[in-house]
């Protein structure tokens, strides 16, 4: 089987992607697929001839290793869609639904699972003083890899945040900022791999933390006590299911660890493109698993959507 492994793009997250692919399209030549590596830009008519070009060929399936704005939101799963062309991960709508943090939270508080307190808000109305008492966190609604996350504390600056979000669009996400414990769950299918805890050895796990090696410490399985592993477990698998996600996905969590059995809990979101670096999380938990990075791979592409 012929693979296009689509890279790159032109959110801000187009270096995680270039290693994504890089790494993704290494694991599937090891898997036995013919590779094509392709750097997707703005120039979707040479994308769209390189995937089915005029004389006939192209390849069987594509596997989508793009993160962020128009690579994980639905809009080059539309493209795919179109052209009829197998591709891995989430659909048009998944996609979109995950993308957008407002919407996918409301999902999640309809079946049940517990989100941290939160509001958009017009970014200006930032100027005017704090949305809730601090310490909160500040996020774009639609971006990933904490690209332009901010953590409010007594003593931080509003109108310096209120300035570094302008270039991420009118509104932002405020949230109660969960104290305690990082969480990740990856799903591949139906099911739930494990839980990995993130201890970075900074203020919190952010850009920095997460791409750059020896930063953070990732245990798994996290040494949490059971009944809140079982839940983060349940939790992904659910978040995954509500929102029609397909493939591979990773959910994110907070647990405030000083409160009792699951009640501190939270989800912050699901990733429908998870980072798949040499220092992610989702193969890290599938190796651990028993499944090798390029059998990962021979799963996600032989469980492509058509
Ligand atoms: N947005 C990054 C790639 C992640 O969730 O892993
Ligand atoms: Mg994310």
């Amino acid at each position: 089987k012929s693979v296009a492994v689509l890279k790159g793009g032109w959110s801000p997250e187009r270096d995680v992607s270039l290693t994504t692919g890089r790494a993704c399209a290494d694991a599937l030549r090891e898997a036995g697929y013919d590779v094509v590596e392709l750097d997707v830009t703005r120039d979707l008519r040479s994308l769209v001839d390189l995937l089915r070009p005029a004389g006939g060929g192209g390849p069987d399936v594509v596997f989508n290793a793009l993160h962020g704005k128009w690579g994980e939101d639905g809009c080059v799963q539309g493209v795919l869609e179109i052209l009829a062309i197998p591709y891995t991960h989430s659909g048009v709508l998944a996609s979109a639904l995950a993308m957008d943090k407002p919407r996918a939270r409301q999902m999640f508080t309809e079946i049940g699972l517990r989100c941290p307190e939160g509001v958009v808000v017009e970014r200006r109305a930032l100027l005017g003083g704090d949305p809730m008492p601090r310490p909160y966190v500040v996020k774009p609604i639609d971006q990933g890899s904490s690209i332009g996350v901010h953590i409010v504390g007594p003593g931080d600056n509003l109108a310096a945040v209120e300035a570094a979000e302008a270039r991420f669009g009118d509104r932002v996400l405020v949230e109660r900022f969960v104290p305690g414990r990082e969480l990740t769950v990856a799903v591949l299918g139906d099911r739930p791999i494990a839980v990995t805890e993130l201890r970075p050895r900074v203020k919190f796990y952010d850009y920095e933390a997460k791409y750059t090696d020896g930063i953070t410490e990732h245990l798994v399985p996290a040494p949490i006590a059971r009944p809140v592993y079982d839940e983060a477990m349940r939790w992904a698998l659910a978040a995954h299911q509500a929102l029609g996600c397909e493939g591979l996905t990773r959910a994110d969590f907070r647990w405030d660890d000083s409160l009792p059995g699951t009640d501190g809990l939270n989800i912050l979101e699901i990733n429908t493109q998870p980072g798949m670096t040499p220092l992610s999380l989702a193969p890290e938990q599938a190796k651990w698993s028993g499944l090798p990075f390029p059998q990962l791979m021979r799963w996600m592409v032989e469980h492509a959507r058509c």
